[in-house]
This record gives C-alpha cells, structure tokens and sequence, in this order.
C-alpha cells in the first residue's frame, strides 16, 4: 500500500496533496499517511467536504509517529442522480447545466450517464463536491456526540473564521479607502466588520477556552460515570446564554451590511477588491449561519441536558 510521508511535504502543500491522492482512489483502495503529529485536523476536513465515504484508522497512534490508513469506502458511485438531488437540491444546478436529466432520467448513476454522453465524470464530481464544502448536508449533526460536534465546529468553522477575519478586515479597510468618496456606505462597511472581527475572534477563544473544554468534560464524566466539581462559571446555560448573545450581535453586523451593501449588489465601477470583498462576506455570512445552528441549536441545548444528568460534588 502506498504511503505518504506529510512530514516531507511544505505545509501549505499537505492537505491539497493527501487531498488528491483521495480523489484518485479508486473505490475500497486505501493509501497510508504518515506524520509527525496527529492529524486530526485533516480528518475533520476531509469529513467535511467529502462526507462519510471513507475510513480512517490509526495504524500508529504517537507519541512520535502517526500513521493513518485511509480507505475510501464501497461504492460511491452507485448513488443514483435521483438520490444525490433528493438529499442536496442545489447539485440539481450542476446536472441541469451538463444537460443531464435529473427528474425522468434520474434513475441512473452517475457514471452511468457521463459515459453515455461522454462527459468528464471527474470534472462533474469536482463541481457536486463544491456544494459539500462547509455546508455538510450529508452529515448528521444530530446523531454526533457533543465532544466531536464541538471538535468538529472548531475544525471547520473556528478554523475558517480565522483564515478569513486577517484578509478580509484588510481588504474592507483597503476597499474603503479607495472608494469611500463614491460609495461612503464602504466605511461603515469597515468599520461594523472590523467590530466584528474583534468581537468574534475573542468569542471563539471563549468557546476554545472555556465552554467547549467544559462540554468534553460533562461527556467524558457521563462516559466514565464520573463526578464533577461545578465549574466557575456555574451552570452551562451561563456561557451558553452568552455566547448565543454574541451569535446574535455578530447577525445583526452582518445584517447591517448585508443592508448597506444592498444585498452585497456590486456597483458599475467596481473593482476586483470590490468583487471580492462582496463576495467573500456573503461566504462569510453564510458560514456564520452554519456554525451558529450548529451551537444554539444542537451542542447548547444538548449540553444543557447532559449536565443535568451529570452528579456534582
Ligand atoms: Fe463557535
Ligand atoms: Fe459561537
């Protein structure tokens, strides 16, 4: 079986390259990484925009090495068009633009229709896959225990906070200035992301810090039928309120912009930063969205019945 060592490759390199050597796999074939610390993160990712099609099995487990065996499941291909469009309505965009019937025809598989009409089945599995990226409706979230939902939140949505707020406060500070005469909307649109940035990078230390440790530690203590001292914060529901209201001010900045910029319309004179900027706030909303349904309305209200059931000393 192939390995690949990731220790070798540039860092901004790894996961594009474990990445491709997935889609290259054909069906019930596996591929081993090997790395110099756990690579979690990488499988997170991989759930999430490729859905739960493949294995991951710890070969070795550290303390130096890791090594992962990663095998992409039976399969995959067999869904029928009908199926994928039922469980995600917006793939029904793809096929409609290759020409492929997806309500009569819908019966046939994938591959099946592709090799008919001679259409790139990669090509066309790149694009489905697209929609999976941070939307996940394949996944479960209501079945996941709480420790790997809040696992999960950070891997994706904390991860992808915090890759976008640098570039995108700069670029809303950059297009603000340049075209804060024309359009002055720009500045408030700067100036009510920047509160955001800050206000929303200290909420997730919080969650990071304090209520996501907690919330492992309330299902380790029902695993194990443990005890816990209360913590210092009192009950759950008191950060749990909190945060919810910081879910709430960091909506009403995006509101606010999203108003502003008239549903993020682009103007005649726009500019590439503009364009940009335009449309990396909307992903940004929708990713803010995701992440906070997933906290108010399953890991809180699930917390909050899981410490009940929990004993305190
Ligand atoms: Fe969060
Ligand atoms: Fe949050």
């Amino acid at each position: 079986m192939e390995i690949l060592d990731v220790t070798l490759i540039e860092p901004r390199f790894k996961h594009p390259a474990i990445f491709k050597k997935f889609d290259e796999l054909a069906d019930e074939k596996a591929f081993i990484i090997n790395n110099d610390h756990d690579p979690k993160p990488l499988y997170y990712q991989l759930l999430a925009e490729r859905g739960q099609i493949f294995t991951w099995e710890y070969l070795e487990n550290g303390p130096e090495t890791w090594q992962v065996k990663i095998q992409k499941k039976l399969n995959q291909n067999e869904e029928t068009i009908g199926e994928m469009v039922t469980k995600d309505f917006r793939k029904a965009q793809v096929f409609k633009k290759l020409g492929i019937d997806f309500c009569c025809g819908g019966k046939k598989t994938l591959k099946e229709v592709c090799d008919k009409k001679g259409i790139d089945l990669k090509k066309v599995e790149e694009e489905l896959r697209s929609f999976n990226e941070k939307d996940n409706t394949t996944l479960d979230f209501n079945q996941m225990e709480l420790d790997f939902l809040s696992d999960y939140i950070v891997n994706i949505h904390h991860k992808y906070v915090k890759e976008s707020l640098p570039f995108m406060t700069e670029l809303a500070t950059k297009v603000a200035k340049v075209h804060g005469d024309q359009h002055p909307e720009l500045l408030e649109v700067a100036r009510i992301f920047n509160s955001l940035a800050q206000d929303f990078g200290l909420h997730l230390m919080k969650e990071e810090n304090i209520l996501f440790p907690y919330i492992k530690e309330l299902v380790t203590a029902k695993k194990e039928d443990k005890h816990l001292p209360t913590a210092s914060f009192g009950k759950v529901n008191n950060p749990t309120q909190m945060m919810e209201t910081e879910h709430e001010q960091a909506g009403v900045d995006m509101g606010a912009i999203r108003k502003l910029t008239n549903n993020y319309q682009l103007p005649q004179d726009a500019c590439n930063s503009y364009r940009i900027l335009f449309k990396k706030l909307a992903e940004f909303e929708n990713d803010l969205f995701n992440h906070v349904h997933l906290e108010n309305n399953i890991l809180f209200p699930k917390s909050i019945v899981l410490e009940k059931e929990i004993i305190f000393d």
